[in-house]
């Protein structure tokens, strides 16, 4: 054969994957192909293939009769919105997009390209594990993965998506990532599926429960985001780049924006009179940041807390908010750790944070005592304490006892700490307090209920306020809410070329 044919007959064959009748049943399942996917994905015509021809080394059990160019993985590099990442999509339709020892070299190289050339990485998940037919060689290859993973950390992004299985050892390297983004009703990531959760634990579960994007994006946290369909997901792949740099050593990129008036005059009625009535923090965020750049994450786990980004005046920042509208904002295990990891993230990329307070401090009760709210809630306190990008804090209302160190005091580093004047920096609410200091005198009385009134007010008016803490420059001003918008996009200005130096260690070692 004339050998531009052959090469135009491979490029071909590669292109088909697993075959017509493999590519029409993966459309019927709702969902797309590799290719198909990272087309949506990419700029058009940016993408460059890497490893088309690679072809797995099995010749156990007839494998050396079924080959397939590629062997279930396309990888490459490509642009979005001009930007270069390094992508890896499974391709189901070759052996179900299982992971052999050459479709694992495929990523790792991708990886290694990432990580040298200093540019996110983005992994489109679909595959039913190690290639069985294999044995230890598949999973040594997802060693491999996991292990450049660990590497990546903190030095480039990485992202995955999934869109179909992921069973068992492969669950492991999306949840190294630093973002995981789900289909709804296509798939699913478990440890074991419910065939062996019924034989060990008798526990009757559909994958979907077990481990659907519902299911992780609500009571596990393991996935960031459910997207209804993968369109929908591709486009958060997309929205999320664009806030976040390209490695550790680069700033987030700065969309164009022009000074006007700043003042948000609706941020002056959003706080109820009656300071035990919930109101939504995510209202207060919405008027602080550029219109429609706020970014959630995490959104239906725990909601206590809100994370995610934004953009102020252009640039990219992080948010971390105590949310009054649900459980009252308190702390508890979850939103620890929710809060934790989005710090650190933020912290690992130089994308500056800002803490949105009000909170009546932490969750009581045995469940969370002996789940280790101590541990938990001390990551938040280490990741906001050791992170040293910008940070500024806003006080919108409470900022009761240990809830107020932890959420970016003074004291842990922030750089600028506003309060409201509707904000209450105590060690706790006024009608504990005065149960409790004011104990003896309340028993004395003879009506014991005005007596408590009375020290209750007493106790709110002596620290039901920012002015205590003003005074000792834990906060460095009282602001009135309508100029919070200009304040922060002139502090963020001002904290641009933070630096910060740090004593030497090979690493903290945070309560995990
Ligand atoms: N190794 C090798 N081939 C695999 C595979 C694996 N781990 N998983 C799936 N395949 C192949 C199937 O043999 C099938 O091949 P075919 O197209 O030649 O018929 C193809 O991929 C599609 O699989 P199928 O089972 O028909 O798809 P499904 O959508 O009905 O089910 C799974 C998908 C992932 C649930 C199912 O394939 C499965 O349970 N796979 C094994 C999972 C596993 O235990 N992995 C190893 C541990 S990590």
């Amino acid at each position: 054969m004339d050998k531009v044919a052959l090469l135009k007959q491979k490029s071909a064959e590669a292109l088909k994957g697993g075959g017509e009748k493999r590519i029409e049943s993966q459309h019927k399942k709702g969902k797309l192909t590799a290719r198909e996917r990272l087309q949506l994905l990419l700029d058009e015509g940016s993408f460059e293939e890497v490893g088309m021809l690679v072809t797995h080394r099995s010749r156990d059990f007839g494998m050396e009769k079924e080959v397939y160019l590629g062997d279930g993985v396309v990888t490459g590099y490509g642009t979005i919105h001009g930007r270069l990442v390094y992508v890896f999509s499974q391709d189901f339709t070759v052996f179900g997009g299982s992971l052999s020892e050459t479709h694992a070299e495929k990523i790792c190289k991708i990886m290694d390209l990432a990580i040298q050339n200093g540019a996110p990485v983005i992994g489109l998940n679909d595959s039913g594990g190690a290639r069985i037919q294999e044995g230890v060689v598949s999973l040594g290859g997802y060693a491999d993965i996991f292990h450049r993973n660990v590497k990546a950390s903190g030095v480039i992004p990485q992202l995955s998506a999934i869109m179909g299985p992921c069973a068992g050892g492969a669950v492991y390297s999306p949840a190294i990532t630093d973002f995981i983004m789900m289909v709804e009703n296509t798939s699913y990531m478990f440890v074991t599926g419910p065939n062996v959760v019924k034989t060990v634990t008798h526990e009757t579960v559909t994958s979907e429960e077990l481990g659907g994007a519902q299911t992780h994006a609500s009571k596990s946290g393991v996935t960031h985001f459910a997207c209804a369909n993968e369109v929908e997901c591709i486009e958060y792949l997309k929205s999320l780049l664009s806030y976040i740099p390209q490695n550790c050593e680069e700033d987030a990129p700065v969309y164009p924006y022009e000074m006007g008036n700043e003042l948000r005059a609706k941020l002056n009625t959003l706080i109820p009179e009656n300071p035990n009535q919930p109101y939504d923090m995510k209202e207060v965020i919405e008027e602080l940041v550029d219109a429609d750049s706020f970014l959630e994450v995490h959104k239906n786990y725990a909601e206590n807390i809100v994370v995610g980004f934004a953009r102020i005046a252009g640039r990219s920042i992080g948010i971390v908010a105590n949310q009054p509208a649900a459980l009252a904002g308190v702390l508890d295990i979850n939103s620890s750790k929710k809060g934790a990891r989005f710090t650190r993230f933020c912290d690992a990329f130089n994308i500056p944070l800002l803490v949105l307070v009000d909170v009546p401090g932490f969750l009581p009760g045995t469940d969370q005592e002996w789940n280790g709210i101590i541990t938990n809630g001390a990551k938040l306190l280490y990741a906001l304490s050791e992170a040293t990008v910008p940070k500024i804090t806003v006080i919108t209302r409470k900022a009761y006892g240990g809830a107020y160190d932890v959420m970016n005091s003074k004291h842990i580093g922030a750089d600028l700490n506003y309060a409201w004047p509707t904000a209450e920096i105590a060690v706790m609410g006024a009608k504990g307090a005065a149960e409790i200091i004011f104990k003896k005198e309340i028993a004395e009385a003879a009506d014991h209920d005005a007596k408590w009134k009375e020290k209750e007010m007493e106790y709110m008016e002596k620290f039901a306020n920012p002015y205590g803490a003003a005074a000792r420059g834990f906060i460095d001003e009282v602001i009135l809410p309508e100029q919070t918008r200009e304040k922060l996009i002139r502090a963020f200005k001002m904290l641009e070329n933070k630096v910060v130096n740090m004593p030497k260690r090979k690493h903290g070692n945070i309560p995990l």
